[in-house]
Order: structure tokens, then sequence, then C-alpha cells
């Protein structure tokens, strides 16, 4: 089976063609158009800069992604539904449909919380996820992104429920709003771990909160961190030309996050008897975040698994991919009634 699959729920446009045969995956391409650079002056998304980016790039990178792929006979169409920003989420829905009716296809609509989840199947872990996983569930699944925080137990493929998550800013997001306040480029992420790795010896003083990470739920909150950063950095303000301070307090952003994210995924882990830990989305590409993840998890006897770096950002592949699971579920290629939600939820 040939599958293309649409990504356009925030600001890269996305369209991978996979070939799955013999229970064997193949990327046949995977390409992504970022619009980083368009909205790096606002620090941020721009939801209508963004529609009508993705309006004018989906054409071009569909033609780039069917000619790297050879031009095969696709079967099924994905694309992405939600949760993400509506405005280009319907871009990449229209697209599709427009696609399918001309080539006379199905789509399967696909969650993109469910995707960050099934990145961890790209490369050896598709083979191993259809015959072999059942027995690393429950998980718990931590996906982390520009728009997303959100603890998941996964009981099986397929099956999910919230237990937590964010009460105000995304943990990427408050990368991103941090580096703004450091004068780091966006996304802040990579930008704020860049100068963190910098920094010779661990800073061993802690000087921001770790926001709710004694609190007995799953919940997180990254709002009064940025809030926190504000303030010391104001009242430091000559200092933001020493390089020294801003790695400084890159390490403590990092780690204030890190430290939040790993304390509430263990203990939802140990409360729900979990027999693996899951990342997924943009944030989980932070290598210091793996590191004490894989350490933390070793250390307790958990499964670990974080998707290849270059899959935890957004991308057509992990859309293609879970598509091809509610296809393995459903076994139809019937089309249904598509249309975006912006706040869809993982179930
Ligand atoms: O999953 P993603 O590509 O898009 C959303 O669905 O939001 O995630 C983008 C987010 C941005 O906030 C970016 O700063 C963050 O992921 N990110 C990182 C790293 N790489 C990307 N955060 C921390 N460390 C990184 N290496
Ligand atoms: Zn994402």
């Amino acid at each position: 089976m040939i599958i293309l699959a649409i990504e356009t729920s925030c600001d890269d446009t996305c369209v991978a063609i996979l070939e799955i045969r013999n229970k064997k995956l193949k990327i046949l391409s995977n390409i992504i158009s970022s619009q980083v650079k368009l909205h790096a002056k606002y620090g941020g998304i721009h939801p209508g800069l963004a529609k009508r980016e993705h309006e004018r790039n989906l054409p071009l990178v569909l033609k780039k992604a069917l000619s790297k792929a050879k031009m095969p006979k696709i079967d099924l169409i994905a694309v992405t539904v939600g949760p993400g920003l509506e405005p280009c989420l319907w871009t990449g829905i229209n697209f599709a449909k427009e696609l399918a009716k001309k080539m006379n296809l199905a789509i399967i609509p696909v969650n993109h919380i469910e995707a960050h989840i099934f990145a961890n199947f790209v490369g050896e872990n598709f083979q191993f996820s259809i015959f072999n996983f059942q027995k690393f569930f429950p998980a718990i699944c931590l996906v982390v992104s520009g728009g997303h925080t959100q603890l998941i137990i996964m009981k099986k493929i397929g099956k999910y429920k919230i237990i937590g998550e964010t009460r105000d800013d995304a943990a990427g997001e408050c990368f991103d709003k941090t580096a703004r306040i450091l004068g780091l480029s966006y996304p802040g992420g990579p930008a704020i771990a860049a100068e963190a790795k910098k920094l010779q010896t661990a800073c061993l003083q802690t000087i921001l909160p770790r926001p709710m990470i004694y609190q007995k739920n799953y919940d997180f909150s990254f709002s009064g961190l940025k809030t926190a950063v504000l303030y010391k950095v104001k009242s430091q303000i000559s200092n933001l030309k020493s390089q020294k301070f801003i790695q400084v307090f890159s390490y403590e952003i990092q780690q204030a996050i890190i430290d939040v994210l790993i304390k509430k995924t263990i203990r939802a882990t140990k409360d729900y008897k979990a027999k693996t830990i899951i990342l997924g989305g943009g944030v989980t590409a932070n290598e210091e975040l793996r590191k004490q993840f894989k350490s933390k998890a070793g250390k307790l006897k958990i499964n670990f698994f974080a998707p290849a770096k270059k899959f935890c950002v957004d991308n057509a592949t992990m859309i293609g991919i879970t598509a091809y699971f509610q296809w393995l579920k459903e076994k139809t290629k019937k089309s249904k009634k598509i249309s975006a939600n912006a706040n869809l939820r993982i179930s």
C-alpha cells in the first residue's frame, strides 16, 4: 500500500509518501517546508501568515514529494485534522479533498497528537510495533511541542486517556518565549539548548522555579517560569550582553522544564503501573531531555522510546504511519466526513 500524507497543523508544510509492503515501511519521500524564518520576527506563529504560506507551498511540496518518490500509484490519502491552528488545518484538509477527488481515493483523518506518538514507529520500530508491541502496554506518553504538553495513558494502540496537561503555556512555547526574552532566535528550544551546552560546568544553583513539580497531579504550568525569567532578566538587564549570563539562564530554563516533565511523567508511570515511557513532539528532540529521561527510565527498569530526532518535530511521515494503523484496524477505504477541529482530543 502507498500512502500520501499531508500535515499543515502549524507552521510546517509537510508531505510524505510511504510504502508499506509485507509489514515493512519504506519512506519514499518526506518533504518539509519550514516557515521558521517568516515567523521569527514575531517570536511565534502568526496563523494568518501560516495559512497563506501553506496555500502557496502545498502544490510545490506535493510536486517535490511525488517526484522524489518516483511518481508511485497512491492508494490512500492521510491528513491532519487537529489539534492545531484551524485556518492551517483547513488548508491541508481542502487540499487533501481536492486531491482525493482527482485521484478517486479515500482520506484518513489523523490526530496530530497521536501522530507524534506514532513517530516512534519509524525505522526498525515499525515492524516491532506491529508484531510485538502489546507487551509494552500500558504506556505513559508525554507529548511536548510548541502547542501541546500532555501526559497520556496508552492502554493499547488506538486507546488513550489524557491524564494531565498544561494549564497555560506549552513547554515548547516556554522555550520560545524565554528565548525571545534572552534575545535568542526562534524557535527557542534549539537556541536555548545550544547556549546551555556551551556552559563548561553544570549550574549547581537553582535560580528558577519548577512550577507545580510537587503537586500530586499530572498537570503542568509554564507561564510562571516565563514570568520568572522576565523579572530576573529585567533586574539584571546589563548582563544580557554577557555570554555567561545567557548560558546560565539557558541552562536553568532547560533544566527547569526537564525537571518538571520528568518528575510528572515518572509519577504517572508509577501510579498507573506503566511498563513503558513514550516521548513525542518537537521538545523531545532536546538532547538533555532525552538523556535524562533515558537514564531515569533505565534506573527504574521501565522501557523507554523517543522518536529519531528528525521525526520529533512536525512531519508528514508520522501522519502516514498513524493513518496506516487506523486503516489496519478498520480495513476500509471508505471516506469519512472530514473537518478541522482545532481542539481535537486524543481518546
Ligand atoms: O512538534 P513541533 O514541531 O510543532 C508543534 O506541534 O508545536 O514542536 C515545535 C516546538 C517549538 O516550540 C520548538 O522550540 C521546540 O519544539 N523544539 C525544541 C527543540 N527542538 C524543537 N525544544 C527544546 N529543545 C529542542 N532541541
Ligand atoms: Zn506537532
